[in-house]
């Protein structure tokens, strides 16, 4: 796992969105997986920069969304689908009919997850999965006790996510409580992960995620058995890491050796 520390959350957006725009220009057909959360705006409004500056087309670019809140359709205002038009697919030269986000309305949930499933197999993985993480380290909306070699599925929200989500909606809105969600085993199935995390309220899931044991009640943790998995934090999330220089001087090193080598990356 490799942990990049930067000053705040502008650093972290334009670290993580640099990271897309180098793959996308690698392999224009790459298949993305993307979040929702506010974390990943800021990203996104750099990656609608990269593409109004002519610096990166998403014309071929294939997407899948992590989660989608189970009860809502595609055009309901709160929907992960509507999230993602408005934060960054009305905003570039995406196709829509290449972006996916689970049908939170499917008439047969547990076969949409199936279905889901095999979208992503047919297109081939996903070559860089994008997440954010909750207060309680979840991932995607895989709450602490999912297993680690869950696939996509139905998930019941906990208590604090269900909070913690609730400025999205109105107060009298319904507010789902129940979502499908890209399993912890399909989300270290894609061969890189980015996870970006900002802001004190995230230090705790971020210090457990990176040096706690890997287990099912913080399923960030799982990030430690993947290849490839860069978690991108500001000083306030990593502020309960205990050898934050050792990331900060490994960061350095890396990028010497990546600039040596033609900036190719070392995860
Ligand atoms: C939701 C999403 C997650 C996201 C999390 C944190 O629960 N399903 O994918 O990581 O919120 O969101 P925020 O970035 O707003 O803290």
């Amino acid at each position: 796992m490799k942990v990049v520390i930067l000053k705040d959350a502008t650093e972290v957006a334009k670290y993580g969105a640099a990271i897309f725009v180098k793959q996308i220009k690698r392999k224009p057909s790459s298949v993305l997986g993307l979040a929702t959360g506010s974390t990943p705006v800021a990203m996104y409004e750099e990656l609608i920069s990269a593409y109004k500056n002519k610096d990166v087309s998403f014309s071929e670019v294939k997407s899948f969304n992590l989660d989608e809140y189970l009860g809502i359709a595609d055009d309901h205002p709160q929907s992960y689908r509507s999230f993602m038009n408005k934060e960054l697919f009305d905003h570039v030269d995406i196709d829509k009919s290449n972006t996916e986000v689970p049908p939170g309305d499917a008439e047969n949930p547990i076969e949409a997850c199936d279905i889901y499933e095999r979208k992503i197999f047919d297109c081939g993985g996903i070559d860089i999965q994008l997440l954010g993480i909750g207060r309680n380290a979840h991932i995607g909306f895989n709450e602490p006790s999912s297993s680690l070699g869950s696939r996509t599925r139905v998930k019941t929200l906990t208590q604090e996510t269900i909070d913690d989500n609730a400025r999205f909606f109105a107060k009298d809105e319904f507010q789902p409580h129940l979502a499908i969600t890209m399993g912890i085993g399909t989300i270290l199935e894609s061969k890189t992960v980015v996870l970006l995390a900002t802001g004190e309220n995230k230090a705790q899931a971020i210090v457990d995620t990176v040096q706690g044991p890997v287990t099912a009640h913080c399923p960030a943790s799982a990030l430690q058995l993947h290849r490839d998995a860069i978690v991108i934090i500001d000083e306030a999330a990593a502020s309960l890491l205990k050898n934050k220089d050792f990331f900060k001087k490994m960061e350095q090193e890396n990028m010497r050796l990546e600039e040596s080598l033609g900036n190719k990356r070392i995860v």
